[in-house]
């Protein structure tokens, strides 16, 4: 068994764990990163695709941009899409800002190979196994090469993910835990075809929601409402393209052109909020602390502000003795998590169907979108929060 000794351990080598370990190493704090994964793996899951222009000044900032500048489509606008028609929210006119669609597998490469090029310590198929007196002396158990191995650390960041270790070791009554499940699930393909239009359009529809986005001018990315258990295989690529032309179809005609699946899957729908997101020397971010259901785009974009709190508050904590930063992490994570927890179940409500719906409640549903695509202010507050909400801290660079 080899011990190991860091400033910041980080349990997870997604979004959240690669960001802050990239922060920390640009402000001369050491970190060890331990991935339960291999590289490989973590560089090709298919996930988030949409940054706020936040995550994109981060990454930026941060030195790990230039691929992002070149390949990131730019979107000024989303369509949504109801009744047979197509209304856009002009995000640049309404508030100014854009988003950029850049998948996060290529977030994750970017960061991997910035950390590998200063040769900081990151593990990969390095499962993190339990950690241990996260109160006083932190330490980090994992397995790697088929050896048990122990990192002893100043603070543990536990970014890793839903699924993860690290909230579980909290005792249960230490925890609260807000939580809201779905009647509806996601299936979501990557297809090999041109992108039927170049921004995003959200759909609404009586058989359920549709989201039409992309991965570049060659590749489409597309999700279908379906049930929760739904058995994937009774899914064939022309049911699943059918399914999307029926959904997607205007009353003016609409081409939906199909191509090879490359991918398929399923995406469960959540609302998770864990509080607080602090226990002793132990912080959790991202998934591990909270989830939101995909239609708001915010899951990364959240990972990545949490990444943004800790940061300031290790740095405060390093370069200056103050601790104060650090003391605050939850409640300053927890105002934006909660608004956008609320702005992702609102859109999730507005554009899925649910079991039981009858004709009032759709007609309710089309009230509403037809309500947002226009009235201004409404409008507004759709694209204020799609794009990100200011943060309340100042800027990292
Ligand atoms: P994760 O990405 O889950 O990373 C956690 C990592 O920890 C994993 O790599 C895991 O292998 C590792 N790990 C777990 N346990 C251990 C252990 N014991 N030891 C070591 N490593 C461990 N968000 C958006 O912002 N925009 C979108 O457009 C969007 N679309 C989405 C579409 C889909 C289909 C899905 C599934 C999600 C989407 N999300 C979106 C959400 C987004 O993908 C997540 O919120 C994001 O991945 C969270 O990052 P994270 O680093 O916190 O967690
Ligand atoms: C994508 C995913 C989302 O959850 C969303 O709201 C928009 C786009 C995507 O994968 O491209």
């Amino acid at each position: 068994m080899s011990k190991l000794r860091t400033q910041v351990g980080i349990i997870g080598g997604g979004p959240a764990g690669l960001t802050l370990a990239h922060l920390l190493h640009l402000q001369g704090i050491e970190s060890i990163v331990l991935e339960r994964h291999s590289r490989e793996y973590v560089e090709t899951r298919v996930r988030a695709g949409v940054l706020e222009q936040g995550t994109v000044d981060i990454l930026c900032g941060s030195g790990v941009g230039e691929r992002l500048k070149r390949e990131g489509l730019e979107h000024q606008g989303v369509e949504l899409r109801f009744d047979g028609r197509g209304h856009r929210i002009d995000f640049q006119e309404l508030v100014g800002k854009s988003i950029t669609v850049y998948a996060q597998q290529e977030v994750v490469k970017d960061l991997i190979l910035a950390r590998l090029g200063y040769k900081a310590p990151t593990y990969f198929e390095a499962g993190a196994t339990r950690i241990e007196d996260y109160d006083a002396n932190p330490k980090i158990h994992f397995r790697w090469s088929d050896e048990d191995h122990e990192i002893a650390c100043d603070f543990i960041a536990g970014c890793d993910g839903f699924h993860g270790i690290c909230r579980p070791a909290v005792p249960s009554e230490q925890l609260q835990i807000h939580e809201r499940h779905y009647p509806f699930a996601w299936l979501g393909i990557l297809a090999q075809v041109a992108p039927a239009s170049h921004e995003l359009i959200y759909t609404y529809h009586q058989r359920g929601f549709s989201l039409l986005s992309m991965r570049s001018p060659e590749i489409s990315r597309l999700y279908l409402q379906c049930a929760p258990d739904e058995d994937i295989e009774k899914w064939s690529d022309e049911r699943i393209w059918d399914e999307l032309r029926t959904r997607m179809a205007k009353r003016e005609g609409f081409v939906l052109k199909d191509g090879p699946i490359m991918q398929k899957g399923l995406t469960p729908m959540r609302s998770f909020v864990a509080s607080p997101m602090q226990f002793g020397k132990l912080f959790l971010l991202g998934d591990a602390a909270h989830i939101v259901p995909p239609t708001g785009a915010k899951g990364l974009n959240l990972a990545v502000a949490d990444v943004r709190v800790l940061t300031r508050g290790l740095v405060e904590f390093y370069k200056r003795g103050n601790r104060e930063a650090l003391e605050q992490y939850t409640e300053r994570c927890l105002r934006r998590v909660w608004k956008c927890e609320r702005f992702s179940s609102w859109m999730t409500s507005m554009l899925h169907r649910f079991p039981q719906e009858d004709s009032f409640s759709h007609h309710i549903h089309v009230a509403e979108l037809d309500y947002v695509t226009s009235s201004r202010a409404a409008s507004t507050a759709l694209a204020e929060n799609y794009v990100g909400l200011p943060f309340d801290t100042p800027e990292l660079f």
